[in-house]
């Protein structure tokens, strides 16, 4: 009967899907809590292999309840293929609600990321491009429109006005594009309001009601610690938080209700876009992880940057996210290599450290201090039970688990669902 939150460790795709999906067998409920459609979570189970973007990834399963939450911005195009396309392959999503606090994704959103990136330049963040960031600021800046207003005609079309001439006189003036027109886009929101309404609801209530009827729970995270507005490499973050103390708010459940904390860590480390990333292998060895591991992201497409684990950044993100456990994914890709490098401190301006710095410039002046233990160069993506992994691979996964500093509950080998090798149980 816990609520369990799954989060990510590092910059994003870490494997939250594959783990939420195998850990959703066990559970109730599934909530998204954070981001947008700028997430994407594989899950390969014996349904074929999905790429999710907002619904959670416990849908696979016809007993468990799935729900995006208040603290998601929905993009209602996105979020209505997904519907479709899973429909499509035979996945019912009538279990699926929405909150009807969560904010939308606009059409101008989308625009304005694309719009904000070019003024960028050099500077560019290397975004998703999926108008998440001005969702986002628009929310906090009170010009959002939420999933339930799209079922109020004539209040819709009111607010609509008002914020599409706010919008519109920052695309004409500041970038010189052309306005959105207000009629076109309120028949599409009366549209959406059409195809969603019978999924939103009052979603927080509905988790209260699982809390107390004692249903177990996952809260479902998105992005990583290091991409968190406050903890992660600002400004080179998203614009939601990624923590769990954020699957509270999030959500709408209390701090005190959340049992666990569960954090994703690959087996080494990757980024998609810009910021610093002090493990980074701009090498062969990097082109090695990247080619073995197919590491392209998810929502775009472009090339991860890869490099060794980073164990200080790993201590970090179970610091500010309270880590109860940790799970380890794509071990199996780090089968062919003779040694591996984990990254147990920072060379500062001719310092040691053993933090993680604030800034972003000093990350990027951090040179890795490296510890390299020997691989065990053996497939391992077949192997079910936690005794029967080579015991280089078991000390590898030990020492990242004194690391981080939490008990590691799973070692994964491969991206289907049933490539999870159990160390210690969670449930
Ligand atoms: P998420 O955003 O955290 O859900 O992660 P993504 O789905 O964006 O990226 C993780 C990638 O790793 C996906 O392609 C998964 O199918 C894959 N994956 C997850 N766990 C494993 C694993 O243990 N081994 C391998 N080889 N691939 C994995
Ligand atoms: P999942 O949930 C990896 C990155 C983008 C960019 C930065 C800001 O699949 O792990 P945004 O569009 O959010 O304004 O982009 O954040 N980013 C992710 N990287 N996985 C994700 O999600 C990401 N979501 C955003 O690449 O660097
Ligand atoms: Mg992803």
């Amino acid at each position: 009967m816990p609520v369990i939150a799954v989060v990510g460790g590092q910059w994003g795709d870490e494997g939250k899907g594959k783990v939420v999906d195998f850990l959703a067998e066990r559970v109730n409920m599934v909530v998204r809590f954070s981001g947008g459609d700028n997430a994407g979570h594989t899950v390969i189970n014996p349904f074929g292999k999905f790429k999710l973007h907002l619904i959670p990834s416990g849908i696979f399963y016809p007993d468990v309840t799935c729900i995006i939450a208040n603290g998601v911005v929905v993009n209602p195009v996105v979020l209505t293929k997904e519907i479709d396309d899973l429909n499509k392959r035979g996945i019912d999503t009538s279990r699926l609600f929405i909150s009807d606090r969560a904010n939308l994704v606009m059409p101008y959103h989308i625009l304005l990321d694309g719009l904000e990136e070019e003024a960028r330049g050099g500077g560019a963040l290397g975004t998703t491009r999926r108008g998440i960031g001005p969702a986002f600021t628009d929310k906090v800046a009170r010009l959002g429109i939420r999933a339930g207003e799209l079922l109020n005609r004539e209040t819709l079309k009111q607010r609509l006005g008002f914020v599409l001439d706010y919008k519109n006189r920052i695309l004409t003036r500041v970038y010189g594009v052309e306005p959105v027109g207000l009629d076109e886009l309120y028949q599409q929101c009366c549209r959406w309001g059409e195809g969603l309404t019978g999924h939103l609801r009052d979603t927080s209530a509905m988790l209260d009601e699982a809390v107390s009827n004692g249903d177990t729970i996952l809260l479902e995270g998105a992005q990583g610690a290091l991409l968190d507005p406050d903890f992660g490499t600002y400004p080179y973050t998203s614009s939601s938080s990624s923590l769990a103390g954020n699957g509270c708010i999030g959500a709408g459940i209390g701090p005190a209700k959340i049992d666990k904390v569960v954090g994703i860590f690959k087996a080494y480390n990757t980024r998609v876009g810009a910021g610093p990333m002090p493990t980074e292998l701009k090498d062969k060895t990097g082109d090695l992880i990247r080619e073995r591991a197919q590491e392209f992201g998810t929502t775009t497409g472009r090339p991860r940057r890869c490099g060794w684990f980073d164990a200080v950044a790993a201590r970090y993100s179970q610091v500010v996210n309270g880590l109860t456990g940790a799970v380890i994914t794509r071990l199996d890709i780090l089968d062919a290599f003779d040694k591996i490098k984990i990254c147990v401190g920072y060379k500062l301006d001719g310092k040691t450290i053993n933090y993680f710095p604030a800034d972003a410039a000093a990350l990027y002046r951090c040179q890795p201090i490296y510890e390299e233990v020997a691989g065990w160069q053996t497939p391992t993506s077949h192997i079910t039970g936690y005794d029967e992994l080579p015991s280089r691979l078991k000390d590898y996964v030990s020492r990242l688990e004194g690391l981080i500093d939490c008990p590691v509950h799973l070692a994964c080998v491969g991206p289907e669902r049933s490539q999870a090798v159990i160390k210690t149980p969670i449930f």
